[in-house]
């Protein structure tokens, strides 16, 4: 039975008055001026020079120019009606090497921006790390090191103690399961690199960043509100056979799991899955299992899409593979990401349904398609019924007594979406990437006609 009305009205003013509207963005997808005032190279500029990593050939250099239009960008985002900007900061812009000396004009842009944001009423929420590694810490082993701890606690000092007088909310990772698993498993992400015998340590390694980074913000920035984001999707069995239903519980524990049960103090979740085994073995001996935990202030769920799953031993260690929407022939975005606000519901009551789990924002939601910039307009309707849609699922969920505090949109405009480059537009806004000409959306209209009536 359907839970979301999906043709039901839907008005701001229902998710209540302090309820958090944001609009949210990354450092490497958005800045450009990537050899620009000191900052060094991320692994993402060094991944996208690489033959057939990236399509279309696409570098992130130049991205949506965000470091030099910051101050407009950041007035559309107000004049939408957000007062949420979350937004990341570029480790090598701060620290071009990783580590060693600091870089005062990097320092200096985020001054600026945060100022900025404070000055027309947009609350900052700052990621510490959304996937822009510096390539320097990359040949050094990257995640995969043990030093990764060491590296990531002074970055996230610098950073605390150089805007934690403006910043009070601090996300420290941005989706550790994306970056381990595409980045140092399926080769699909920076920095490329393949199999378990990177994966492990960077699982390990990012869990364990986590919890570090979210106590250096506690030292160090009084009255500090600290959260951390989880890719998550439902994962849905394709039939009641019993082999495909442990396939979607193990698909479920790296999906959805992986990241969050540490930090909540379970350790690794192994059942089920015995590679993860050497993990809890490992961090047991060496008691890591109450360093790996942080009493996050809030948990941020970013999800896009749910995912069938099947049966199938030709895949390694997971035996487990999707089955696309387009096969099921259900609702799908440009990217053939399903459409399902229910799904969304229910993802949200399981991660809630954890003990400890204090509160939730949805720090990322939106959708692709195809748009079409005509006669300065463009009529991306589907987007508008994609967060209609989804919004329903986040008040459903908040009526039935869900702690959700926030929505966070993905994102401000379109940016470059890593593997996929600039043709995957997630935009509100429209770029058109050779004159950097800005073009708000219709969804951009709906966000600013919506979020308008609430203030009234
Ligand atoms: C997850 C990532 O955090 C973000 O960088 C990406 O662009 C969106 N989801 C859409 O794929």
């Amino acid at each position: 039975m359907s839970v979301i009305h999906k043709g039901g009205k839907l008005a701001a003013s229902q998710f209540g008055d302090d309820f958090l509207w944001g609009v949210a963005m990354a450092a490497q997808q958005n800045e450009g001026a990537y050899n620009i005032d000191g900052r060094g190279l991320s692994i993402w500029d060094v991944f996208s020079r690489r033959q057939g990593k990236i399509k279309g050939g696409h570098k992130p250099y130049e991205g949506c120019d965000f470091y030099y239009r910051y101050k407009d960008d950041l007035l559309l985002a107000r004049a939408l009606g957000f007062t949420v900007f979350r937004f990341s900061i570029s480790w090598p812009r701060i620290l071009p090497d990783g580590t060693g000396k600091v870089n005062k004009e990097g320092i200096a842009f985020y001054n600026k921006v945060i100022d900025e944001c404070l000055k027309l009423g947009l609350e900052p929420y700052v990621t510490l790390y959304h996937w822009d590694l510096p390539h320097a810490l990359e040949k050094e082993g990257g995640w995969t090191s043990y030093r990764m701890t060491r590296w990531f606690t002074r970055y996230a000092t610098i950073c605390a103690e150089a805007f934690g007088d403006r910043v009070k909310n601090w996300i420290i990772l941005n989706e550790p399961m994306g970056f381990t698993s595409l980045g140092y498993m399926l080769g699909k992400h920076a920095p490329g690199k393949t199999g378990m015998s990177n994966f492990l340590p960077a699982i390990h390694n990012a869990v364990m960043c986590q919890a570090d980074g979210g106590r250096v913000i506690r030292d160090l920035v009084p009255h500090a509100r600290i959260g951390t984001t989880f890719s998550c999707s439902e994962v849905i069995p394709y039939s009641d056979r019993t082999e495909d239903v442990m396939a979607a519980k193990r698909m479920d524990i790296l999906l959805n799991r992986l990241f969050v049960e540490p930090a909540l103090g379970r350790g690794y979740p192994k059942d089920d899955f015995k590679f993860l085994e050497k993990l809890e073995i490992h961090a047991k001996a060496w008691k890591y299992t109450e360093r790996m935990r942080f009493n996050f202030d809030f948990i941020g769920l970013q999800n896009y899409f749910p995912i069938v799953i099947k049966y199938s031993p030709i895949i390694p260690v997971i035996q487990a593979m999707e089955v696309k929407a387009k096969t099921r022939k259900v609702p799908y975005t440009g990217m053939g990401w399903e459409i399902n606000g229910e799904s969304f519901y229910r993802l949200i009551k399981k991660f809630w349904l954890y003990g400890g789990v204090k509160e939730i924002i949805i720090s990322e939601n939106g959708a692709a398609f195809k748009d079409e910039l005509v006669n300065g307009e463009v009529k991306d309707e589907a987007r508008i019924a994609y967060f209609q849609e989804y919004l329903q699922a986040v008040l459903k969920a908040k009526q039935e007594g869900v702690n959700i505090k926030g929505y966070f949109a993905w994102t401000l405009m379109d940016n470059f979406e890593w593997a996929e480059g600039y043709k995957a537009r997630f935009g509100l806004i429209y770029v058109d990437f050779a004159t950097q000409l800005r073009t708000i959306k219709n969804s951009g209209y709906w966000f600013r006609d919506f979020l308008h009536k609430k203030s009234k």
